[in-house]
């Protein structure tokens, strides 16, 4: 059972606080995994009620629940919830707020959860701060930021640096919440408790590896943030170059969180940086054009509501990465992500290099295909390994066969990311949460790219709503005929 605490929400009444969190918190209760005394607090600059609010929150839950919503748990969980109006520029709400707490006994182990703009952090860090409630004289003070944690490596340093007067690294939980998905953990389960992979796992043995993540769905209603940020920031700096450190870093010496954030840091320290004449041969952006998805017909980025009729932001993009340690040199890590695509699909695909010498080539078989070892972080958590066999029958005939795992048996239900990482809050693991020099380190991978992109921004590629992106990303690949493998199974490719 985690630590008695009071988790006080800020931005509550938001769209991630209220699919998210609420419902993580919801199924937290049912598996009895809340103290007794834990209290959780939203704060809003509306004028509601703790009864506007615990209806609100059951409206927003309800649908969400697994197995649907269970009465019983809800009131439970209703009986934790409180609601505080605060507005984040008023430091006489902070005030009134901190007597709040002291008032009512709340735990003085206080996780401050900021859901809210980041341009909002350092004022509600600083007003938290003056009214006393960052003091960790009386129990822990910690303070969990969405991201995205700056727009570039100089606004993420400006924002540690306020937050630096306020609070230390330790009380610092930089969520991604990419960290919390089952798979994700098992990808360090995988490496590190099966000997099988690692002799393979360099580049004598891998040609490449390929990340792809995949969304069915346009940017709805996040144009305010999204046309300021694009995919590169939103998806690539962030979440796909986690999955790309756990893949590629060395093991750690143990599995603390200090000593696997340093593994991280240095492999992103070792990606070669991307110097800018090379951007257009390592980078490619796009946006969606219209087109169908799921059916449906989606209109164009530039038709979204709120976007600028002339944005080129993009909502695809990808890269090309070089690693340059002993173990990687050589080995292009292949990037992409996009919105709007087919189907919701995130998978790491490692293709391993052809034998030496090619005996069956001679027999019937035209190509010989590379083994692969695709991992499918969503939605099915799978593990798949490609190999070739002889076929049945008197000739030497090959083909394709696979070993596939599901991760999940009959009835096994997946936790949402946010379960783990609420509660990893409450325990004090920062493992799964990003130290400072990791975000600085993944912008400055990315950083070459952004600074092209903003400056050239006559043209953009297209490519249709519902489509696996634009035809020409595969440029980026280094060998013809190599391209993006987009499925665990590998006929339902777009090659
Ligand atoms: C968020 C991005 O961080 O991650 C979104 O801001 C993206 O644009 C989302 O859709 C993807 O997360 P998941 O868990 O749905 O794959």
């Amino acid at each position: 059972m985690a630590d008695s605490c009071t988790y006080v929400i800020f931005g509550a009444t938001g769209n991630l606080s209220l699919t998210k969190l609420m419902p993580a918190f919801y199924h937290l209760e049912e598996v009895n995994r809340l103290a007794d005394c834990l209290r959780i607090v939203a704060v809003g600059r509306r004028d509601w009620t703790k009864e506007d609010w615990i209806e609100v929150a059951r409206e927003s839950v309800a649908p969400l629940a697994r197995g649907g919503m269970k009465n019983e748990v809800f009131e439970r969980f209703s009986q934790r919830m409180d609601y505080v109006k605060v507005d984040i520029d008023d430091c006489a709400s902070f005030e009134a707020m901190a007597n709040y707490f002291q008032q009512q006994n709340f735990s003085q182990n206080m996780a401050f959860y900021l859901s809210i703009s980041p341009k909002d952090f350092s004022t509600v860090v600083e007003n938290l701060a003056g009214v006393k409630l960052l003091d960790q004289q009386k129990g822990w003070k910690r303070v969990v930021l969405e991201k995205p944690f700056g727009y570039d490596i100089e606004s993420a340093k400006s924002l540690q640096m306020q937050l630096n007067k306020f609070l230390d690294e330790s009380q610092m939980y930089r969520i991604d919440h990419y960290l919390g998905k089952g798979m994700v953990q098992n990808l360090m389960v995988f490496r590190f408790a099966n000997l099988l992979m690692e002799p393979l796992w360099n580049r004598n043995y891998i040609d490449h590896v390929q990340i792809t993540h995949a969304e069915a769905k346009p940017i709805g209603t996040r144009a305010g943030y999204y046309d300021t940020s694009g995919a590169l920031r939103d998806m690539i700096q962030s979440h796909l170059l986690q999955l790309l450190a756990l893949i590629a870093m060395e093991p750690p010496a143990s599995m603390d969180a200090e000593a696997l954030r340093d593994e991280k840091v240095k492999l992103l320290k070792s990606i070669r940086p991307i110097n800018k004449n090379a951007v257009n041969a390592q980078a490619y952006r796009a946006q969606y054009a219209a087109g169908t998805v799921n059916h449906q017909p989606a209109v164009a980025y530039l038709e979204e509501p709120g976007v600028s009729s002339d944005s080129v932001t993009e909502t695809y993009a990808a890269l090309k990465l070089y690693i340059e340690n002993w173990r990687w040199a050589g080995v292009p890590f292949y990037v992409q992500t996009g919105k709007n695509m087919p189907k919701n699909q995130t998978l790491i695909s490692i293709c391993f290099k052809h034998p030496p010498k090619q005996f069956f080539r001679e027999s019937q078989v035209k190509k010989m295909e590379p083994n692969w070892l695709v991992f499918g972080i969503q939605p099915n958590e799978a593990i798949r390994i490609e190999m070739t066999a002889k076929q049945p029958g008197l000739e030497i005939n090959t083909r394709q066969i696979s070993l596939d795992a599901s991760m999940r048996q009959k009835g096994e239900l997946a936790n949402d990311a946010y379960e783990d990482l609420l509660l990893d809050v409450i325990r004090g693991d920062r493992s799964l949460f990003l130290r400072y020099d990791e975000v600085k380190a993944a912008w400055k991978v990315v950083e070459p790219v952004l600074q092209v992109w903003s400056a050239d921004r006559g043209y953009i590629d297209t490519y249709p709503s519902g489509s696996w992106g634009p035809k020409d990303s595969v440029k980026l690949f280094d060998q013809p005929g190599q391209s993006w493998r987009t499925s665990l199974e590998p006929e339902c490719d777009n090659v």
